[in-house]
């Protein structure tokens, strides 16, 4: 017993508690009811009366020790869990978790390039509101009230209001601008429009569109025709050719569609271009005499340019996508592929 006893003491020195668990399980098995000390003070009963003196004295000093050693673990366990939970404070030095990058859509990659390269030549970036009023929209850029565009199969109106719907195009942009500023006006106005359109791989009714407008004394055909190639060239690269056909919009006289030289074939016919060379991607004329009279401006005195494309066509162009309807999507695995474009 002496023995046991004498082992139990050393096993009492070395003791030591890493957790509340650890010291739990010591403390049970040296003085709980069924513990080893009080297996001891069973045993004691039946010790040689010779020894029992000696024994007896170091059993209760082995109990004593027992209870003071276990109660100094656990003061020095407190004080280590609290000091831990100090350190909580976050460590200034450690690396940043890892944020992982998202990806600008494609249209605002594009329509940032084509304001960026405007931007360059003096033009400012105007804004209006998706729902407008007829004259806005139709009226003052000259569309006759039977012109097929106000019906209801290409516009969205709101409710029965027959005056007010979703913008067909941002040239409604331009009327504000021409009514509330004074020329010179250089201005270039991106942004959402909407048709009433069956959805398929090739149309939407919703699409983005960047209008421009320059008005000012003496503006001539060939001032937009030099634009619209520094554009061109700019967005397409600088070997780009354009090409004006004559066209018609209500709003523009003379009226023209632009082509430019296909950017794949460099114009020698390819699948893109459906072997002409050529691909369109923007209409555009001299503002029509009578809208700038609607929006206050002398005709006599001013005159201007105006142009319009659609920023999905020009984004299928640069990155190859076929079908339109990926734009509105929000596949991940679509837009991930523009992580590295700005
Ligand atoms: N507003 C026309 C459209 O939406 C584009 C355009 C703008 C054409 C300016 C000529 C001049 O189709």
């Amino acid at each position: 017993m002496i023995e046991r006893m004498q082992q139990l003491l050393g096993e009492l020195e070395e003791f030591s508690a890493t957790t509340p668990e650890v010291l739990e399980a010591y403390r049970n098995k040296m003085l709980s009811k069924k513990g080893v000390i009080a297996e001891l003070f069973n045993e004691f009963k039946s010790v040689d009366p010779a020894l029992r003196r000696e024994t007896g004295k170091m059993l209760n000093e082995l109990k004593e020790k027992a209870i003071a050693k276990i109660a100094h673990a656990k003061d020095l366990l407190d004080q280590a869990l609290e000091a831990q939970k100090g350190s909580d404070v976050p460590d200034l030095s450690m690396p940043a978790d890892f944020a992982p990058l998202g990806a600008r859509h494609p249209i605002s990659i594009v329509r940032n390039r084509i304001n960026g390269i405007f931007e360059k030549i003096g033009f400012v970036i105007s804004d209006g509101p998706e729902m407008e009023d007829d004259w806005h929209n139709f009226s003052a850029l000259n569309f006759p009230l039977e012109h097929p565009a106000r019906d209801m199969q290409d516009t969205f109106f709101i409710g029965k209001n027959p005056d007010l719907a979703l913008r067909t195009h941002t040239s409604s942009v331009q009327v504000r601008v021409m009514e509330s500023q004074k020329p010179p006006i250089r201005t270039i106005s991106p942004g959402r429009v909407f048709r009433n359109e069956a959805i398929s791989a090739r149309a939407h009714c919703i699409f983005h569109q960047v209008e421009g407008l320059y008005i000012d004394k003496g503006v001539s055909f060939a001032d937009m025709r030099q634009t619209l190639l520094y554009f061109a060239r700019e967005m397409f690269g600088e070997n780009t050719e354009i090409r004006l056909r004559p066209s018609f919009f209500p709003f523009t006289e003379p009226s023209a569609e632009m082509d430019v030289s296909c950017s794949i074939c460099g114009g020698k016919g390819c699948n893109l271009c459906k072997y002409t060379g050529w691909i369109e991607i923007m209409g555009c004329g001299m503002v029509d005499p009578s809208v700038l009279e609607n929006c206050g401006i002398d005709s006599k005195i001013y005159s201007g340019f105006a142009f319009g494309m659609g920023i999905e066509r020009i984004t299928m162009l640069t990155y190859q996508i076929k079908d339109l309807r990926m734009f509105f999507e929000n596949d991940l695995r679509f837009l991930q592929q523009f992580r590295a474009a700005t």
